[in-house]
Formats: C-alpha cells, structure tokens, sequence
C-alpha cells in the first residue's frame, strides 16, 4: 500500500523544520565510493552480464540523403565479429518517439551522426576495426545545413517531447510603445549550438532474459519519460523492461533521452541471446547525440528616462530537423522577468538538417537570459541607470503577462540584487566603461538576474526500517552527480531522528517506486518531498506501536521522545523490519514560483591579445530551504561555471557545406577548467517556499546557469567597452 500525498501548496510546519540534519552540510555519503572506483556507471557492470559482447555504431558519412549501397561482407568475416546490423536486418520498431529513437530504420539519411550500422564482436577493437571494412555509397542529397537559408521560412514552433506551450504571448501594443518610448534598445544576440559535455559518454549494457525481459544498466536521468518512450521504439510492455542507473556521471539534459546506443545494444541483445556493451565515444557523441539550438534572439525594450519598462518584445528563431528535436523557449523568462504594459513573446524554428537539437542545462532560461540580461545592462547604459537600480525599478510582484491577480508565491530579486551589490563591493564600478587598470589587464564589473521556473514531478520511495534501527531508503529516483543520495539521506535521518551514518540509499533502479528523476531542476526538491510521505507513513506506524500520539510525538536521537516519556526506536520497531511506501502527487500550482539570484563578476581583458580572465565572482540565490548547503553550492559552482563557458569559449561549429559540428572532442570543443573560473562567493538567502513541496525548497542545479553568461558579458564590456552579441565572446571578437 503506498501512500499518497497529493500536494495543494500550503506546506505548514513538519519535522523537517527541525533541522537536525537537512539544512546541514554534509559531503556526499556516495563519495568513497565514488573515489574508489567502486562506484559502478554504465559500461562498468561486468559481473551481471558475463560474457557479454561489444557493439560499434557507425554513423553516417554524409548529411542528408539515401544509402545506395552498403556491403557488410568483409566486416561480418572479420576477426571476433558476432552481428552487424544495418537496415537491411534491423528488427522493427515501433514508432518515432524522440526519447527513444528507432535505430537502422530505413535507407533514407536525415543527419550526419545518424547510425548506419551497428557491429557487435568479442572485444571493442574488433568491433571497432569491423566498422571499418563496411563499405557505404551513398546518394548525398542537397540538406539544408546554413540556418541563414531557413531563417526567411521559420515557422511556429511545435515541441515533439515537451507539452504543448504557449509559442507567442502578446499584451497591449509593442511597436507603438516602442515608437513611443523616450528610451529604446533594439538589438539581436545570437547563442551559438552547443553540446552536453557530460563526463560519463553515453553508455549502455543491455541483457535479455526470455522470461523476464530486458535490463538496460545506462546513464540516464529520467525513467518516467523513458517508460513513455522505450516500450514503444523496443516494442515491448513496460514491465519487460528494467533500467538501472545507480551512478550517472553528468547529463545536463542529454539523458533524459535514449541514444543509439542503448537502443541498439537492447535489439543486439536479444537478437544474440547474449548480452551487449556499448559505450560512445566521445567525437560518436558529437553529431550522434544532442545539442543545444543555435538561437537568434531579437530583444526591444523601451523606458521612460527612470528607466521603467514600457515595452519588452522578445523574438526567438531557434535551429532544429523537421522531424524531431526540443524548440528552444528562449523567450520564457521574458514573460515573468520584468514589469512592462506593451510586450510580446514569439519563437519560430528555422528548419535544418542538422542533429536533433534538445534540452541543455536550463533549456529556455538559459539560452534567454544570455539575450534578455545584456539588453538590460545596454538600457542601462542608454538611460545611465545604475544595473542594478534597473532591475530593482522593474521587478513585479505578479506574472507581468496575467496582472495583479496572478502573484508569484514569492519574488526575492530585490533581496537578491540589494544584498549582491553590497557584498560585492558594486559601488565601486566605474560606470564608464574602460576606465579601470591593472598592469596589462583591464578590469570590469558586470552583473545580471538570475531566474529559473521552480518544478515539481511526483515522485515515490519505500523506507524500511530493520528492528536494530537501520533505516533503508529505496527510490527510483536518479542521482547524476549531484547528491540526491546525501539529501535522500538527511530527509530520512531527519524525520526518524536516526543518524545519517544508519541510513542506507538505493536510487536508480526502475524496480523501485518512481522517482523524480533529476531534470528541469525538480529532483531534489521532489524526490525528497516523496521520501517525506514515506517518512510520515513511517512515523504513523512507529508512533502507534509505541503507544504515542502521531500528532505530537518527536522523532530524535533514536527515539520516539513526547514530553516525559520516550521510547527507542528498536522497541517500536518490533522483530520484524517496517516497511512503507510513499508517493508524492502536486495539484496544479496556483502561483508562479521561482528560483531567483544575482550574479556579480569582475573580469581582466588584456588589453594586447583580448584574453578575458575571471577575476571574483559572487552569487546570492534564494532556492527555498538549501537542502544541503555543500552540495548546493556545489551546484551552483557548476552551473556557474557552464554560464562562463558558454559566455566565453562554448561552441559546436557546424560546417554548413557538410551539416556537421567539426570539433569532435574536448581539445576543440572547450569547457571551462579551474583556471578559467578562480574562485566562488555563493550566498544562499534564509528563505522557505512552503508552496512550493513539504520541503520547502525550489531547484537549484540549473539556476547557476541562468543569466550567469550575460554577467560575464556585461563585466567584458564594463572592462573594455566592446559590446559583443554572438556568443562565445572571444579574444577575436575584441581586438
Ligand atoms: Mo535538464 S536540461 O532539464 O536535464
């Protein structure tokens, strides 16, 4: 019996308040075995599946056409080749789904990473080496590879994976607000693709078992969106599948999706009664995989001389195939963002025959802020308002686009910003832009909001508690990198008032109650408001074997504590082990929420060569309760450091004559290392959300990354005075 907790936000007071052990710093009880080696990620399951065979995928060697021919001969006789599959003799599968895609479907070529061939032999080499002897003639066809020739014939965005949302919002009247304004900006940012550059590649082991089905150990972060879409690619019943995905090294919304290597492994496996092993490599990742759309961002604003917005439009064409892929919703923020009567929201898709393009990191904010917070730092300098005094003067209380009837449940950018600016010292910028000097370096200030959509996903757990007081939490929810195991951890300890040390965490196993897996930001804040209702179910009963009162009793130290009297927890367990199972449902939210900050920065730009150096940051963020204050930080630290790599250096380059990103790997694709960032200052506001779950919190792991470009950009103009609206900003484009 699980029970259920359907959620109407209106969280009062509960145990967790008590705050014994969430709220506290605690380093991650996965990390030993994490440091160790003990940790097991996909490709490194041996023992369950011996014997098992390796597969290669080959992918395709043009952009857009037909295979003509395709000769498997001398690679099926080569040396420890036990498969290779190509269209010819793929199995079927069911219908295009985009979490999880059919593979080797048919002849026709839609992108230039698409598998062609997949070969399965006794070690990687031979697989590898057999991939080699496939011949391929292909019929190339002309693909629509520059998104300059689509841009004309952009059309309405239509989301394959997402619900259904809103394209275009308008209120009042744009253009005559704008020709009206004594103050106008009227400028166009570009965000180049970029690409997930999770550390773990995308991996899978697939075993098939006549009887039970097919397990898939892989690196994934969502099962409820892989339990709509693989049984129908794989055509099998859901309860044929299992997925386990104990450890995932990074996803950064790449895996919430299946790639070809899961889904190839899955057929492989149960053609050859033998389990298969597949691991990407990285350049496969590339164009075989996903990326983040290349945006064109159109921002007009429009102010009185205060610098009150009259007039915000945000006009949005983002890159993707015509037959699959996520719209980017670039312009999400601009919705709820700021104050403004006249506004109006569009995004449109320019057609490509590229790579499907997806979620990354904060999809929609992410890619929105890095247009919308430098049109914000160029008002300022056209009104000589104060950055930060700008945004004070336009945060609203309510979504700007519903009205007053329509209040955030809580809106901390003011104390975001106020506290911000004073801690970092941001009297002290100069409002003129290169005026400031150290030996070669010019030195700058930028800032910018920080703003990201709070969600919620219902989520389950099963808490066993053993008669010596050990407590077991089971919860298919998915730790990618990011603690759940620790926070799961102190939820339990917390509402059984047992140490974290005599909790147990078992995450990642489709066998266990669903959990939220970590996506959009909701999978601490949900996974653990799930543990919660398992933790109260829990309470309930020990309460009642124990003769106390469920409403008053204090769970602390191992006992069961109500006034005078207490008990311990053995003595309410009994001899035999308890176990409950709760489950977590959300009503629709009433208000909007979301997670706010400020992102402060200084930068060095030197002044021979255009080099940009981090030189301070700071971040002051409201994300409700911090569950963990370590791994929090934490997370913010790499969400920031995301935001300085796709400021600066981040870029997949797609060559527009072939239709594929030529840098391959993380020599020419760069991602920021410590050099690149220095240090963090991240001050978490004391802060609740009761609205938002029973724990009070918002999200945090995407936050970092939203508007944390923009602050860069706006310090690189603040230090040298160029302006620069095509992302990454690099030396070349200061010099
Ligand atoms: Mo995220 S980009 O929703 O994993």
């Amino acid at each position: 019996m699980t029970d259920v907790l359907l959620f109407s936000g209106d969280a009062g007071p509960n145990p967790i308040d008590n705050g014994r052990s969430v709220g506290r710093s605690h380093s991650r009880i996965d990390g030993p075995l994490k440091v160790t080696g003990r940790a097991r990620y996909a490709s490194d399951y041996r023992a369950v599946a011996p014997g098992a065979a390796i597969g290669f995928i080959l992918e395709a060697g043009i952009g857009r056409g037909r295979i003509a021919r395709i000769d498997t001969t001398v690679a099926e006789r080569a040396p420890g080749v036990v498969l290779v599959l190509t269209h010819r003799n793929a199995p079927v599968q069911g219908n295009r789904k985009d979490g999880a895609f059919p593979e080797l479907k048919d002849d026709r070529i839609l992108d230039h990473g698409q598998p062609v061939a997949f070969v399965v032999a006794e070690t990687f080499e031979q697989a590898r080496d057999a991939a080699s002897l496939i011949r391929i003639t292909y019929d190339e066809e002309p693909g629509r590879f520059d998104p300059e020739h689509g841009r004309a014939a952009a059309r309405l965005s239509i989301g394959t994976v997402l619900p259904p949302v809103r394209q275009d919002t308008a209120i009042g009247n744009l253009e005559a607000a704008m020709a009206s304004a004594a103050v106008t900006i009227d400028r166009t940012y570009t965000t180049p693709p970029i690409t997930h550059a999770m550390m773990e590649p995308y991996a899978a082991l697939a075993r098939w078992d006549d009887r039970t089905g097919l397990t898939l150990w892989t690196s994934h972060q969502l099962f409820e969106w892989a339990y709509r879409d693989l049984p129908r690619t794989l055509l099998l019943p859901p309860e044929k599948i299992r997925i386990v995905a104990a450890f995932v090294g990074g996803g950064f919304g790449g895996k919430l999706y299946f790639q070809a290597e899961a889904i190839l492994s899955a057929l492989a496996a149960r053609m050859l009664r033998r389990p298969v092993r597949t691991a990407m490599t990285r350049p496969q990742m590339m164009n075989m995989t996903r990326h983040s759309p290349q945006t064109i961002q159109r921002l007009q604003l429009g102010a009185d001389r205060q610098g009150h917005l009259t007039a915000i439009g945000h006009d949005v064409w983002h890159t993707n195939p015509d037959w699959g892929g996520e719209q980017e919703m670039a312009a999400n923020q601009t919705r709820l963002l700021y104050a403004g009567a006249n506004r109006r929201t569009t995004h449109r898709h320019i057609v490509v025959d590229w790579p499907k393009g997806s979620a990354i990191r904060a999809p929609g904010e992410r890619t929105g802020m890095m247009a919308l917070e430098v049109a914000m730092d160029e008002l300022a300098e056209a009104t000589g308002i104060d950055p930060v005094e700008l945004r004070i003067r336009n945060d609203v209380a309510h979504d700007p686009e519903a009205g007053p009837s329509l209040p955030f449940a809580s809106r901390s950018l003011i104390r975001c910003l106020r506290e911000g600016a004073t801690r970092f010292g941001w009297s002290q910028r100069s409002d003129r832009p290169a005026q400031i000097h150290d030996g070669r370096w010019m030195v700058g200030m930028g800032m910018a909001s920080a703003f990201r959509r709070n969600q919620v996903k219902p989520s389950g757990a099963r808490v066993t508690m053993s008669p010596a007081g050990h407590v077991l939490v089971e919860s298919g929810a998915t730790d990618i990198g990011t603690g759940t195991y620790t926070i799961m951890a102190q939820t339990a300890a917390e509402m059984l008032g047992v140490p974290i040390a005599n909790v147990t965490v078992r995450l990642g196993d489709s066998l266990l109650p669903e959990g939220a897996g970590g996506g959009g930001s909701w999978g601490a804040n949900s996974a653990t408001s799930g543990l919660y209702v398992a933790c109260q179910a829990m309470r309930r009963r020990l309460a009642r074997n124990a003769g106390f009162d469920p409403a008053s009793v204090d769970f602390k130290d191992g006992r069961l504590v109500d006034g005078a009297r207490s008990v311990g927890l053995p003595d309410a367990i009994g001899q035999q082990p308890l176990i409950t199972t709760g489950r977590i449902e959300f009503a629709k939210k009433q208000r909007p929420e979301a997670s706010f900050g400020s992102h402060f920065c200084e930068v060095g730009v030197d002044r021979y060569t255009g080099e940009i150096r981090m030189r301070r940051w700071l971040s002051v963020v409201d994300i409700g309760r911090v569950l963990n204050p370590l791994t929090a930080r934490s997370q913010m630290i790499g969400g920031v450091t995301f935001g300085i790599g796709a400021a600066l250096m981040e870029e997949a380059v797609m060559d527009h004559r072939h239709g594929l990103f030529i840098n391959h790997d993380l020599a020419g694709y760069h991602v920021p290392v410590h050099a690149d960032v220095g240090e963090f200052d991240i001050v978490f506001l004391d802060a609740l959300e009761p609205s938002s779950s029973p724990m009070k919190a918002k999200g945090v792991g995407e936050l970092g990354n939203c508007g944390s470009s923009a602050a860069v950009a706006n310090a690189v103009f603040n230090a040298c005075g160029v302006r620069v609206r095509n992302y990454p900003i690099t030396p070349d484009k200061l010099i």
